[in-house]
């Protein structure tokens, strides 16, 4: 999509984690542009994220679920230059035990933005897939060209919604760019995913629950670095239909981090506690960012050490931002998942 003002951007999923660091980042950078964050405030989309900008008259926030086609037309009807797609149900433990609305919301919610996107028109449509769409990574960092062997019904329903999206391209010319990323981490993370959870809960002194032996590896990006990933991505020309993996290739042991955690904020190793594994754990993922760098140039710049340092920070810093989730629904969720207080 060219770089030309002002656009009007349709974010999903803008109170969440990653959808939040995008909108405050692309209403610091772009003074012309306006937003539009349709969100359903799930559990996961926390209205505060975004309160310094509620006010800002660039930014406009719709409370309403993307599989409703209604609330998705007035919205493209009002005029929508672009799509960026983060909505979605995003934690693999709550898949396995209740998948049905992951089915729902990643794909259905998907295919209701994408046929806005057909009916309207629009200059570009951001999917936003995930490295997990692949798979196990087995011997090396997986292409964009490899085979989607999805394991969780996370990220099968997202597999289905890239794949969806792609279709809308190669069908009906819809100019879909489709990004798979590795493990996000950063402020505003919800802290039921590893490195929020673990952080929270060892300021808390509370147990560090690993899955299995602590050996399964992810490739972790700070939050900007995607963010700004996402912006190169919206911006760049003659890239309809194309997939573009994003990560930084930081692969590490989730006990290498837990082990880091204790480090940084100076607590006893006791704290580690081994709980029975996820189900379909998937060993390995890693994705290879040759793609974008050489052809849109871009690449993360924050290292895995600075990024945990202003993590930390940003956690110490925002105790009552975590502290009033972990209560009501988390606590019910954490409890009953883990076995412990
Ligand atoms: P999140 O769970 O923090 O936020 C999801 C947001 O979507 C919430 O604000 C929630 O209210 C909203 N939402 C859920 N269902 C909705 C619906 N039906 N209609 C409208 N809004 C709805 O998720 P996140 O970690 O910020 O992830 C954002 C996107 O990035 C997701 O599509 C996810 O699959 C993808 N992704 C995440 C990571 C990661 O490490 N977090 C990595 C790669 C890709
Ligand atoms: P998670 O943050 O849930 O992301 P994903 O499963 O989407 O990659 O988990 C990251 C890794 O951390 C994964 O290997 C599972 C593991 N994990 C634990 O060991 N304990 C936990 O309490 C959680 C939430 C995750």
């Amino acid at each position: 999509m060219e770089n030309t003002k002002p656009c009007k951007l349709l974010v999903t999923g803008g109170l969440g984690f990653i959808g939040s660091n995008f909108v405050r980042y692309m209403l610091n950078k772009y003074p012309d542009y306006e937003l539009v964050n349709l969100d359903k405030v799930t559990y996961a989309g926390i209205p505060e994220n975004l309160a310094d900008v509620e006010a800002d008259p660039r930014y406009r926030f719709v409370k309403g679920d993307i599989t409703d086609e209604q609330t998705v037309n007035r919205i493209f009807e009002a005029g929508v230059d672009a799509v960026i797609n983060f909505a979605a149900e995003t934690h693999v433990d709550r898949s396995i035990s209740n998948p049905s609305q992951f089915v729902i919301t990643d794909v259905y919610g998907t295919y209701v933005l994408l046929e806005a996107a057909r009916k309207f028109g629009v200059k570009r449509f951001i999917q936003i897939s995930t490295d997990e769409v692949y798979g196990e990574a087995i011997d090396s960092p997986c292409l964009e060209t490899g085979p989607l062997m999805p394991k969780s019904p996370y990220a099968a329903s997202k597999a289905g919604a890239d794949r969806l999206a792609y279709s809308y391209f190669t069908t009906f010319e819809v100019p879909v760019v489709i990004t798979r990323c590795g493990n996000n981490f950063g402020p505003y993370q919800y802290p039921e995913k590893l490195i929020s959870l673990l952080i929270t809960n060892a300021i808390e002194d509370k147990p560090l629950p690993i899955y299995g032996d602590g050996q399964n590896r992810r490739d972790w990006i700070y939050v900007t670095d995607h963010c700004r990933a996402l912006d190169t991505i919206l911006h760049a020309e003659g890239i309809a239909g194309e997939v573009f993996n994003v990560g930084a290739r930081q692969e590490r042991t989730n006990l290498e981090i837990a082990h880091l955690i204790l480090e940084l904020l100076g607590k006893p190793r006791q704290l580690l506690t081994f709980v029975t594994d996820r189900p379909g754990h998937v060993r390995r993922h890693a994705v290879d960012v040759e793609k974008i760098k050489q052809k849109l140039g871009w690449q993360a710049d924050t290292s895995f050490e600075t990024g945990m340092q202003l993590t930390l920070q940003w956690y110490k810093e925002h105790q009552a931002w975590w502290r009033n989730i972990k209560t009501g629904e988390f606590l019910a969720y954490y409890r009953k998942h883990y076995g412990l207080n």
